[in-house]
């Protein structure tokens, strides 16, 4: 008789745990350059893991940035390919002082995986790899499969559309499928059907040539954090409304009828307030927070500095002030045109006092994908068998360019299956990855594949 997943599962436990801690424990980090080689470590890792898995063809390939990671396994002509895209770089672990245990030394507490990039992405990528493992090993692989792990997601794929366009022929496929996202809670599987776009933006104010002695001119000459703290609050309105005109000119309203399907999926607020440890919520008049958070674009300061921020005190009218300002985009906005209204609207804000300059970081197309589709009602199917219940369709509030990127350069929709919990603190200290969303995640994509290519020959 075959051997199940969840006999695999639990013959191999341990081992399919310590790879992932190994994995964890690469620094690939992909914001500093200082990480290089631990990310050219963590691509390495994943391309021996890939080939012991066996996988074909496997290869490290370079780009101008960070490395893509590329396997395969092709075993008919005539059966669906699933692309398989994730990312091994991770972001910052800073403040590093506010983690319980050491970022890069992962610690299981709670049944929980805690280390940076446990669930954003090198948990979820994992569990590919090694539901892969499980269906090679026992003959289950029932379609071809590509895999495509890539080094820059966190700092917005900057290589990844080139090396698109230079290998469609290889990348050819009929869906993708992307771990990189969260469901609603381990007893209420969800399925992102949407995501946001971004604008990522950095501003520079300028006062005087110098720093200046606060006594001498203090009271005389504009500061220029002062008024980038008065530029950034006019940003929004008491309705957390934001002021940039034309801001909403595209934004698509939802009808009433898909609020409100929206508002059936469970969400407690109180509970969501005592996570965080918050008082109250606050967004946008007229929408509940489940849509601030996904269906509705949103504006905030990533990071403000200037001046003197050392120990102690040290009197100073600072030339120059900065702020790193983020806009999250929801469909029909775009990244250029969103970014072009703030820079407007930024340089028009300005007093006579300073000069502004604003740089552009990265941004990404929002994206909507279809419930409509094979491979959605097969991930449906798949999630029924291993969690006993229907995933709700959820509109997340993060970004992932290379959906919208997929879609153009491939003509490729992506099925975005995420084994994560909001909760999961991806991005702060202390990230964790649940050891249940680990195994159910492995549980659970062997099963997507045997309905995708059963319910395709429909
Ligand atoms: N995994 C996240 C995106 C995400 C998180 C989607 C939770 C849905 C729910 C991804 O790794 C990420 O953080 N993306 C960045 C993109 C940016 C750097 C271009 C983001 O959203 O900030
Ligand atoms: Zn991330």
């Amino acid at each position: 008789m075959a051997t199940t997943v969840n006999q695999y599962i639990e013959q191999h436990k341990d081992r399919f745990l310590n790879e992932l801690l190994d994995l964890l424990r690469i620094p690939s980090v992909s914001t500093d350059k200082k990480f290089k080689s631990d990310i050219i470590n963590a691509a390495n890792f994943l391309k021996d893991r890939l080939v012991a898995a066996g996988a074909d063809q496997v290869e490290v390939c370079p780009t101008n940035g960070n490395p893509i990671v590329y396997g395969e396994k092709l075993i008919g002509k005539d059966l669906p390919t699933v692309l398989v895209y994730g990312h091994y770089d991770v972001q910052p672990a800073d403040p590093e002082n506010l983690w319980d245990t050491p970022p890069f030394e992962p610690t299981i507490r709670n049944g929980n995986i805690y280390a940076r990039g446990a669930c954003d992405d090198k948990g979820q990528i994992y569990m590919h790899v090694k539901a892969f493992e499980y269906m090679i090993s026992n003959g289950q692989l029932p379609c071809n499969i590509k895999f495509m792990f890539e080094g820059e997601e966190e700092i917005g794929s900057v290589h990844l559309a080139e090396f698109v366009r230079a290998n469609r022929e290889k990348l050819k496929a009929d869906v993708i499928l992307i771990s990189d996202t969260s469901m609603i809670s381990n007893e209420v599987p969800s399925i992102a059907t949407g995501l946001r776009g971004l604008s990522y933006m950095e501003v520079e104010v300028t006062g005087p040539n110098r720093d200046l002695h606060s006594g001498v001119y203090g009271g005389a000459v504009e500061n220029p954090i002062n008024v980038l703290c008065e530029m950034i609050a006019s940003l929004k309105d008491k309705d957390g409304k934001i002021t940039i005109p034309h801001f909403y000119d595209k934004v698509e309203e939802l009808s009433l009828e898909e609020r409100n399907a929206m508002a059936e999926a469970p969400f407690n607020l109180e509970e969501y307030k005592r996570e965080l440890d918050i008082a109250e919520v606050f967004g946008e008049k007229g929408y509940d927070t489940s849509e601030r958070a996904s269906i509705r674009p949103t504006l905030d300061v990533n990071g403000i500095w200037g001046g003197y921020t050392g120990e102690g005190a040290k009197t100073v009218l600072p030339s120059k002030a900065y702020a790193k300002i983020s806009m999250r985009l929801v469909p029909h906005q775009t990244s250029d045109e969103i970014s072009q209204l703030f820079a407007n609207h930024f340089a028009a804000i300005a007093p006579k006092t300073v000069k502004v300059k604003v740089d552009f970081h990265h941004g990404g197309e929002p994206i909507v994908v279809s419930i409509d589709s094979v491979a959605y009602r097969a991930a449906e199917r798949a999630c029924e068998a291993t969690f006993g219940r229907k995933p709700i369709p959820k509109r997340e509030g993060g970004s992932i360019p290379i959906v919208a990127m997929f879609k153009r350069e491939l003509g490729l929709d992506s099925l975005l299956l995420g084994f994560g919990l909001d909760s999961d603190a991806i991005h702060s200290p202390n990230e964790h990855y649940g050891i249940f969303n680990y195994f159910k995640g492995i549980e659970t994509i062997p099963y997507f594949y045997q309905y995708y290519v059963e319910m395709s020959k429909k």
